[in-house]
């Protein structure tokens, strides 16, 4: 094969094409590689963080898959790739755990190729710690810029030499590039990246840069390929979809994917509270197709909090929020995310915290203690509150939740269940979700999997039921 042609080729290229000849050059690379060593290469993602992460996996794996590298759970495979997460300092701690660990396995195996990616590496800290502590890493990149993944790997298999390649902005989105998806009957789709908010405790902003949304065509053509190859659910994904703009709302938006023929369900991550409009609500309500489901993180129930924090709503108006979705939706699941110990909450504000996870009564929330993040202007802010007083919040927070949560109010009732896998601790059980993302085991075998059933919730376990299919 003639690389030199082929770098010359490249040059004129437009993406998705430039990377899809990269994906056939690696193919041929990968190939004579195998055949040189005579056994297979094999490929392991370890991902931390959120669906958008989770997401930008797949992609990850179907350019791998393409190239030729078969997958594995195994962290000593021939290419590791940790997608790295920043959100809370322990998402970063973990990630030093595992380099700690790999450079043993990388001395045994001297194929192995180690890439890092995801939010962590936006962050020109880490990038410093990386290339003075953690020399054997070998490909590393970030956000903007994860599309390229086949023209890192080529460069790298072409000099030998590490490649480290950070953009700080891009306001290209790349389209077409293969895909592997976890799950054969559901999928998340990308419908914006990136976040405007600036929230002063959050590192978003700064790691994913300013929001842009893909077209509206795109999405829809998107789902209705997935709805071709037996997808029935999907979750559009976002930051905040309720500032998606691609020349339509995200209600018009969500009113043009349920047209879609196939697709049962669609769910959607995350809400902003302060953008959550009216006509999303009547969406919502009138389209059997979207889940009544709302994710919609209330961080702290103080308003003084949350002026502080930037969230651009008072205790009131997310109150008055939360009394329109359900007079809309009397049935709708709420859960929620709440940070505890932002710089200056004092225990009055706590309180009001308290007090809001009453009145709304969450089916569930995610509770996170506050975590400083550099960079931040909530980082800067005076009276960061002690750890003591921390950990003395913490359980009474989730106290709180679970004495409020009306989960029970569902026992009894027939829901329509999407199955996904056998359940891990029993395996005369399958576990499957209800609209309102609810877990439910029931006895069923693992033919049932990717179908919709109807499942008795017969009994309320804290956060999930046990069923009887009828
Ligand atoms: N875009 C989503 C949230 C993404 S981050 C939204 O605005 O709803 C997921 C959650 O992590 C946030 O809702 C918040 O509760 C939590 N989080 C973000 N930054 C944090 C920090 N510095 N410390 C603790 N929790 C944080
Ligand atoms: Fe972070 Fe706020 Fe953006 Fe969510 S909306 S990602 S919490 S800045
Ligand atoms: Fe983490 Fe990045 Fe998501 S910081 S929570 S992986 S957007």
């Amino acid at each position: 094969m003639n690389t030199n042609l082929n770098d010359k080729s490249d040059e004129f290229l437009m993406e998705p094409d430039r990377q899809l000849h990269f994906i056939n050059t690696c193919k041929q690379l990968i190939f004579d590689k195998k055949a040189g060593l005579g056994r297979n290469l094999t490929y392991c993602v370890v991902t931390f963080g959120c669906q958008m992460n989770s997401h930008d996996s797949e992609k990850l794996k179907g350019i791998l898959d393409e190239i030729g590298y078969e997958e594995t759970e195994n962290e000593d495979a021939d290419l590791i790739i940790y997608n790295t997460c920043t959100i809370r300092e322990n998402a970063n701690l973990k990630l030093y755990g595992h380099l700690g660990h790999l450079k043993n396995l990388k001395q045994k195996n001297p194929e192995m190729i180690v890439c890092l990616c995801g939010c962590m590496m936006q962050e020109p800290h880490v990038i410093e710690t990386i290339k003075s502590k953690y020399r054997f890493v070998d490909i590393v990149f970030g956000t903007h810029n994860l599309y390229k993944f086949a023209e890192l790997v080529y460069t790298f298999l072409s000099t030998g030499k590490p490649v480290i390649e950070i953009l700080e902005k891009n306001d290209l989105i790349v389209e077409a590039l293969p895909k592997k998806r976890k799950y054969s009957f559901k999928s998340g789709i990308n419908i914006m990246f990136g976040c405007n908010n600036f929230c002063t405790y959050c590192i978003v902003p700064y790691v994913r840069g300013r929001e842009k949304s893909r077209k509206p065509e795109e999405i829809i053509a998107e789902a209705e390929a997935l709805a071709r190859v037996g997808v029935k659910e999907i979750m559009l994904l976002g930051q905040n979809v309720n500032s998606y703009d691609g020349g339509i709302s995200f209600p018009e938006l969500l009113r043009r994917v349920c047209k879609v023929d196939g697709i049962k369900r669609i769910r959607f991550m995350t809400s902003h509270p302060k953008d959550l409009s009216d006509e999303l609500i009547e969406v919502m309500a009138s389209e059997a197709k979207v889940c009544k489901h709302l994710h919609l993180p209330v961080q702290s129930g103080s308003t003084e909090i949350l002026t502080k924090m930037n969230r651009r709503y008072t205790k009131e108006s997310y109150l008055e929020l939360v009394d329109k979705i359900k007079k809309a939706m009397p049935d709708i699941s709420l859960t929620t995310d709440i940070i505890v110990g932002f710089p200056g909450e004092t225990e009055k504000d706590f309180e009001d915290t308290l007090d809001i996870v009453k009145k709304v009564g969450y089916d569930q929330a995610y509770t996170f203690i506050y975590s400083k993040r550099t960079g931040t202007p909530a980082a800067a802010m005076d009276n960061q509150v002690p750890d003591e007083v921390i950990k003395e919040r913490f359980p009474r927070l989730l106290k709180a939740v679970n004495e409020n949560n009306h989960i029970d109010r569902y026992k009894g009732q027939v829901k329509e269940v999407l199955v996904e896998e056998i359940n891990v601790q029993d395996n005369s059980l399958m576990t499957g979700r209800t609209e309102e993302s609810l877990t439910v085991h029931f006895k069923g075998d693992a033919d049932l999997i990717g179908q919709f059933v109807n499942v008795r919730l017969d009994e309320c376990k804290g956060f999930y039921f046990m069923g009887t299919r009828i």
